[in-house]
Formats: structure tokens, sequence, C-alpha cells
């Protein structure tokens, strides 16, 4: 465990900034190498963090640095053709959500990556932190009885304006709307919490706002588990919460946050004549909220030393098969799709673009 990893990051834009402090965190890693498209915005992020050396292009960093790990934070439309190259050149990557704009392209980078003998993780960082700990060892323990009905929310606020940049709600430029874009970090914690997923039946609404895709859906889940869910998701609400409800045989799990959760945001309440538990399904003394930085950590820490992903880290796709099962569904008329349909489906395997009912 003394290798110092070696990281490089392409598309130096807003996230970017989350990865290079969590670089900057971790005692064994270094931020080596930067690119972006725009050299400006190269360099200026360069000269926040460390002085990184800036490059044209993706290729000739990976050609002059060789990097341990390449973290690809733009937008999604390139993660594919980046992911490959970074895999292509012995490097691990990590891959900012959504990991693409379809299910094929994802093939393609886990391929690449299985074919150099390296990991592909995706960020999604609503899954850790203490609390998701926690509450999922204990479901999985059995503590709380049987998951029974869940209920997952992503309930936000983005005014007309936000959706007059012309790349956005558009199936070509974005790939799909609130579904994919904001929705899959809570659908990753609920499969984080739940497992896996059994099918889905869904539709996509045009509620308020001028888009190409949907500004809201409306989904059920099942899960192998026996649970259900219920998934709501819109752009057009303006008390803006993310949550998660779990009702089991023995308690009621809740997480109500919006953009990432301490334990504050999380409430176990025991079901009537489960009171002398609560005591045992406690919070942890010790903290840690959710956040890219816990996340790099400890998929770092996995890639020093050798050892399995942790689960903050692992099935990079079981969420975005989900949000994929969705569209597909919607395509579908709300036909209900299981895994093995979407395994075996051609068309939702390539992108998500379905009719949304219009309701304006
Ligand atoms: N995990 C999270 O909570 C979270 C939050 C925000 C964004 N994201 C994801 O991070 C990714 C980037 O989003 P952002 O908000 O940082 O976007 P951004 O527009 O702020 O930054 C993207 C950067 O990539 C650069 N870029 C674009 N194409 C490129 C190319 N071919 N080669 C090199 N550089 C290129 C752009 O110049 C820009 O600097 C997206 O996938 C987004 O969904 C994740």
């Amino acid at each position: 465990m003394t290798k110092t990893l070696r990281c490089a990051i392409v598309g130096t834009g807003a996230i970017a900034h989350a990865h290079a402090k969590a670089i900057a965190a971790y005692p064994h890693a270094q931020l080596v190498a930067v690119t972006d498209l725009s050299r400006e915005s190269a360099t200026a992020f360069a000269a926040e963090f460390d002085r990184p050396r800036v490059y044209d292009d993706l290729d000739a960093l990976l050609a002059a640095e060789h990097p341990d790990v390449v973290h690809v934070c733009t937008p999604p439309v390139v993660h594919r053709e980046q992911s490959v190259a970074a895999s292509r050149a012995g490097a691990h990557v990590i891959v900012e959500k959504p990991p693409a704009p379809s299910l094929e392209e994802l093939d393609d980078m886990r391929r690449a990556a299985a074919r150099a003998g390296r990991e592909l993780v995706v960020v999604f960082q609503q899954r850790t932190g203490t609390a998701a700990a926690h509450v999922k060892r204990l479901l999985e323990d059995g503590a709380f009885g049987r998951p029974l009905i869940a209920q997952c929310q992503t309930l936000w606020f983005r005014d007309p304006a936000y959706f007059a940049v012309p790349w956005r709600g558009r199936w070509e430029t974005e790939g799909g709307g609130p579904t994919l874009g904001h929705a899959i970090h809570q659908i990753d914690l609920l499969a984080f919490l739940l497992g896996d997923w059994e099918s889905v039946q869904a539709r996509l609404w045009r509620l308020d706002r001028e888009t190409q895709t949907e500004d809201a859906s409306t989904a059920t889940l099942t899960f192998a588990s026996g649970a259900i869910a219920s998934v709501a998701t819109s752009a057009v609400s303006p008390r803006e919460t993310s949550s998660i409800r779990i009702d089991t045989q023995r308690a009621t799990i809740t997480v109500d946050h919006l953009y990432g959760h301490g334990h504050e945001h999380w409430r176990i309440t025991p079901a009537p004549g489960f009171e002398s538990e609560a005591a045992a399904w406690a919070l942890p003394a010790t903290e840690e909220p959710s956040g890219h930085d816990v996340l790099l950590r400890d998929v770092f820490d996995a890639l020093r030393s050798g050892a399995p992903l942790p689960a903050v880290g692992a099935d990079p796709a079981r969420s975005f098969e989900l949000v994929a099962a969705i569209y597909a569904s919607a395509a579908e008329d709300g036909a209900v799709i299981t895994p093995e349909r979407l395994a075996a489906h051609p068309t939702h395997r390539r992108g998500f673009a379905s009719p949304v009912t219009d309701r304006r």
C-alpha cells in the first residue's frame, strides 16, 4: 500500500473541482495532468490545484503521463470515447454520472476496462456516508424484516430559463430529461439499499416546461427482495426534495435532503412492538456525510491495495439500467420491462428517446 496514484482529469468544468479536492485530500494520490476542450479552462483549473500539467487533448495526456487513474468529468456524450481511450492506455477510469447516453455505450466502456484488467467506477456519491452504509447493513442483515413498500422522489425545480439553454431538454444533446440527469442519484441510492430489480413500469410527462424530453416521470419498480417502489421525478416542484422512504416489516426508514445527506437527514421509526429495537438501530456515533471525497477515498484505497471495489463504487450499471428501463417502459406505453427484456432489446440499449405525454 505504498503506491501514490497518479491521477488525471479530463473536463475541467464544475464537477471536476470536487474530484480535484478529493484527490488533494487523499494522502496517496496526486493530480498530475488535466485537459479540456478549452485550454483556458484547463490552465485556470491547474492554477487552482497545485499546477498539474495541462494538455491539449486526452490522447497526448495519456501518451505522455500514463496516469494510474483518469477522472472523466466531461458531458456524457464523450464519456465512451474518453473512458475507452483511458482503459486502453492502462488507466482505471472514474467517470461521472450518467456514465453514458446509452446502455450500449456503457457496455463498450465496461468491456474496454475488463480487457485492460482495470476498473471502471461510475460516480454515484449519494451511496456514500455512514448513514447509508448503516441502513444498508441492517437491511441486508434482516434487522428490519422484509422491505415492503418504498417511495423515491426527486422533486426539483428548474425554471424555464434553465431549459432555454440549447442543449438542455433535447434527446440528441442531453440524452434524457430529469429522470436521467437528476433522479438517477436517488434511484441509485434506492437500488444500493434494496438490491437487484425485477421490473419497471413507467410514463414520461411534459407538465409545464418547453422541452422535447420529459419534465416529470412516474414509475413503479419491483425488487428481487419482494419490495415495490414508487418513483416520482420532476423538474417543476417549487419545494424541492430528494427523498427515499422504505417501509419494512419492523420500521420506516426515511432520508430527506436535496443534494447530499448527513445523519440529520435520516430517520428510523420502529413499528409498534419494535420500539425496544430502536437503540440497536441508532446511527453510528461517528458521522461522515455523503460526498465525492468519501467515494474517491474508498475507491482509491481499493485501487492501491488491489482489493475489490467497495460497494459505493461497484455495480456501475444497475441504476443506469433502472433509468433505461423507465424510458423503455414509456416507449412501450407503460409495458413491464424486466432486466432480461432490457438486455435483449437493441433499441432500448441504444438510447432513451421515448414518447412523452404532453399535459400542458
Ligand atoms: N455527481 C454529481 O453530483 C454531478 C454534479 C454535476 C455534474 N455531474 C456530471 O459531471 C459531468 C460534467 O458536468 P459539469 O457540470 O462539470 O459540466 P461543465 O460543463 O461544467 O464541465 C464540462 C467540461 O468538459 C469540457 N469538455 C467538453 N467536451 C470535452 C471534450 N471532448 N474533451 C475535453 N473536455 C471537454 C468542457 O469544456 C467543460 O469544461 C456530467 O456527466 C454531469 O452529469 C455530476
